[in-house]
């Protein structure tokens, strides 16, 4: 990566990572058939459609700009597979899937790469024996082995705020007997409430304190449906960050996710000296989306702790990675979860950066990062992670020379064509 003078340009995103794993496994749930554009064109989205695949769900795939899958439902009832679910790198992959498994009159395994075998399932493997699943791992980590039962619904607090594990207690609750009530301390993404009110299921919602509590009943179906899934906010987040480096930055994103659920990354980044203004709002399927022109001003620091490390947990990677760049530096609080995504993040941020020659406070759960430094290019590593990758490709461009990210193709993993779009907004 060498150093820019300057962004500017219109970027479209592809299909919103989190909205098409639901779409897909739902789809692939519902009655009738159902199309989907714009779906992500990102690995771990294919691991999802692989793993419906595997459950006897028909789909297809258009690979060209418009990304569209047609999906075949299977009314409820999926197939029993004949070889392990394999989830990849995907988190929500596995997550969310197993809450649909674990509900099927058969036996799954779930299994995932290095990166994935080390994250915690702990989370959903307790709920869904409480709901009376039989599901044995390799000490709370992966492979899942899932005998599927007759679920019983269950009132549950999520000990952490997480929306996979939301989501899968909610796919879960589908099928169960009885009402499913979720519980949630920290308000997280909402995608799998929207999607399934989307598919034409029934469910309550409502806030409780900086929380909220969903109820679902069991029994119901699903049927299929069109849409066009909004750009990904997350990816997005890489060029907002990029914009916000350089005073004299513009750029365009039309269709982009807007779920305010979301969005949070959109005010503290206003609040830091970025220009956006928002015109085109409209919902679909439930979802908000708009379009953002974006200029860059001045780069003040921030504060990321308690609800807000929930709301902004795939975006700090990229604000951590340009604080130095900013006037008094970003403090991240109370965002232990980053240590177990596909890298120890907070250990990978705090790496990096310091190979670039800034001074970094790595804490238990997230970093304080001074303003006013100045970065060095050199030779960085991605730690197998995508949000690494593109977060470091982004801090590149006002370092001091060249910069080599190793393993940068994990960008795929959610973007493969980010270090292209990257590269065409770029001035140098
Ligand atoms: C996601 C939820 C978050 C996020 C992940 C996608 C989702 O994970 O980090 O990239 O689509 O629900 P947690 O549920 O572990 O917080």
């Amino acid at each position: 990566m060498r150093p820019a003078r300057n962004v500017r340009g219109s970027v479209q995103l592809p299909g919103d990572k989190s909205i098409s794993h639901r779409y897909a496994m739902l789809a692939g749930l519902a009655e009738g058939p159902s199309r989907i554009e714009n779906y992500s064109t990102g690995a771990d989205c294919a691991s999802t459609l692989g793993c419906m695949r595997t459950l006897g769900v028909v789909w297809d795939r258009k690979v060209d700009q418009t990304n569209v899958i047609e999906v075949r439902g299977s009314g409820m009832s999926l197939a029993a597979p004949s070889a392990a679910l394999d989830c990849g790198n995907s988190g929500s992959t596995m997550r969310m899937l197993s809450g649909i498994v674990a509900a099927q009159p058969f036996s799954s395994e779930m299994t995932g790469d290095e990166s994935l075998s080390r994250r915690p399932m702990q989370r959903v493997i307790h709920p869904l024996s409480t709901m009376g699943a039989q599901i044995s791992s390799r000490d709370g980590k992966p492979p899942l082995r899932i005998n599927g039962a007759q679920l019983k619904a269950i009132d549950y607090e999520m000990p952490v705020a997480s929306a996979q594990v939301k989501s899968c207690l909610l796919f879960a609750g589908l099928f169960a007997e009885g009402e499913t009530r979720i519980l949630e301390p920290l308000r997280t993404r909402d995608h799998g409430e929207v999607a399934l009110l989307a598919f034409g299921a029934k469910l309550e919602k409502r806030s409780v304190g900086q929380g909220s509590k969903v109820r679902i009943r069991g029994g119901q179906r699903l049927r299929g449906i069109e849409a066009r899934v909004p750009g990904d906010l997350s990816s997005a987040a890489f060029f907002l960050c990029a914009a916000a480096l350089f005073p004299g930055s513009k750029l365009a994103i039309p269709h982009l996710l807007m779920n305010p659920t979301r969005a949070r990354l959109l005010d503290i980044l206003m609040q830091m000296g970025l220009k956006i203004s928002v015109t085109q709002l409209d919902e679909v399927n439930g979802e908000l989306v708009g379009s953002l022109q974006i200029e860059g001003g001045s780069l003040k620091g921030a504060t990321i702790a308690g609800g807000d490390s929930a709301a902004l947990i795939d975006e700090i990677p990229v604000l951590a990675a340009i604080a130095p760049y900013t006037e008094t530096g970003i403090e991240v609080r109370d965002a232990k979860e980053l240590r177990v995504k596909e890298s120890d993040r907070i250990a990978a941020i705090a790496k990096n950066l310091q190979r670039m020659g800034a001074k970094v406070e790595e804490r238990e759960d997230g970093l304080r990062i001074p303003g006013g430094q100045e970065l060095n290019g050199t030779e960085l590593d991605s730690f197998g992670d995508h949000r690494i990758a593109m977060a470091f490709a982004v801090a590149a461009l006002r370092a001091n020379g060249d910069t080599l990210i190793k393993g940068s193709e994990s960008a795929a993993i959610s973007y493969p064509a980010f270090f292209h779009t990257l590269e065409e907004l770029t001035e140098r």
